[in-house]
């Protein structure tokens, strides 16, 4: 196994996020991790990147164990995260953001830059701009193109689809499926269940932090209780398939609108953007 936590247990002062979640990741494989809101994915993807310890429980990377070793390491040891929020440099360029993720590495990184900006042409073209105007899909974008400068071994990606506009979650999950097609173990934390599931090999699905069920992929989005309580009970094959409207990533629309965290929620300015990527 690539990636390994053992009844990892994580508190915030005296509340349990995690309490004894297990999971393994295979080098080569999308795992996604479904749940609802404070499930506790974002704690546990930073409890693999280093930014929260254990109380108890062990995290083990590449055949190591990780608990003591520092979040910067973490990624000099392939451990690539793009954090919830997106976390970008708003005031510095794109280019620069881009370069932020090979801060810690010491070898060339020119061809992952290269690969950053042909897997996302529009972080190409607006290489000088400044982060913090993008649109966030062009952040999302940026957040992931920042990870893979790390030449992450695996690439933890905490809701890559959030608050995004269809067509975007389209393009982006498709960007997610060929990264790890050209060799990137994934760990994926989703919402967006319906969507993940078709992506991933294996998925778990957490619960108030613990793990309720791991099956592949395909089973979870066949199985009746995943189905209704992830998927909004009805999944046709038309659903999510093309990316339409009514397709999942309605899902994301639906939920960052009742967040009210993300500009797309709105919608007109994402669909152009989105459409501006095709066209490109
Ligand atoms: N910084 C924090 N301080 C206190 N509690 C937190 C903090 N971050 C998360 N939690 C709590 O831990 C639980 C899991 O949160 P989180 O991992 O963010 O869930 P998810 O990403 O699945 O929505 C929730 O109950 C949340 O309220
Ligand atoms: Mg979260």
């Amino acid at each position: 196994m690539l990636l390994e936590l053992r009844d990892v247990r994580v508190h915030y002062g005296k509340i349990e996020a995690l309490k004894g979640v297990s999971l393994e990741v295979g080098e080569g494989e999308i795992v996604s991790l479904i749940g609802g809101n404070g499930a506790g994915k974002t704690t546990t993807l930073k409890t693999i990147s280093g930014l929260r310890s254990c109380s108890s429980g062990s995290v083990f990377f590449d055949g190591a164990d990780i608990g003591s070793m520092p979040g910067h390491r973490r990624v000099l040891a392939g451990i690539g995260q793009a954090p919830e929020g997106r976390g970008i440099f708003p005031g510095m360029s794109v280019h620069e953001n881009l370069l932020m993720g090979a801060y810690a590495r010491k070898d060339d990184h020119s061809k992952e830059l290269a690969e950053a900006y042909e897997l996302f042409p529009r972080l190409a073209e607006r290489r000088t701009q400044a982060a913090g105007t993008m649109s966030g899909g062009e952040q999302q974008m940026l957040a992931i193109g920042r990870a893979l400068l790390s030449k992450p071994k695996v690439l933890l990606l905490d809701e890559p689809s959030m608050g995004l506009a269809p067509m975007l979650v389209q393009q982006i999950f498709s960007i997610i499926e060929e990264i790890n097609r050209r060799g990137t173990t994934i760990l994926l934390v989703e919402q967006n269940a319906q969507q993940a599931l078709r992506l991933a090999h294996r998925a778990y699905v957490l619960e108030t932090g613990r793990i309720v069920r791991s099956a592949p992929a395909s089973e979870l989005l066949d199985d009746p209780q995943v189905r209704a309580a992830y998927l909004g009970g009805d999944v046709g094959d038309a659903a999510g398939a093309a990316g339409g409207p009514d397709a999942s990533g309605g899902v994301a629309l639906d939920k960052a609108a009742k967040d009210g965290s993300e500009e797309e929620a709105s919608g007109a300015g994402e669909a152009g953007a989105a459409n501006g990527g095709k066209d490109a």
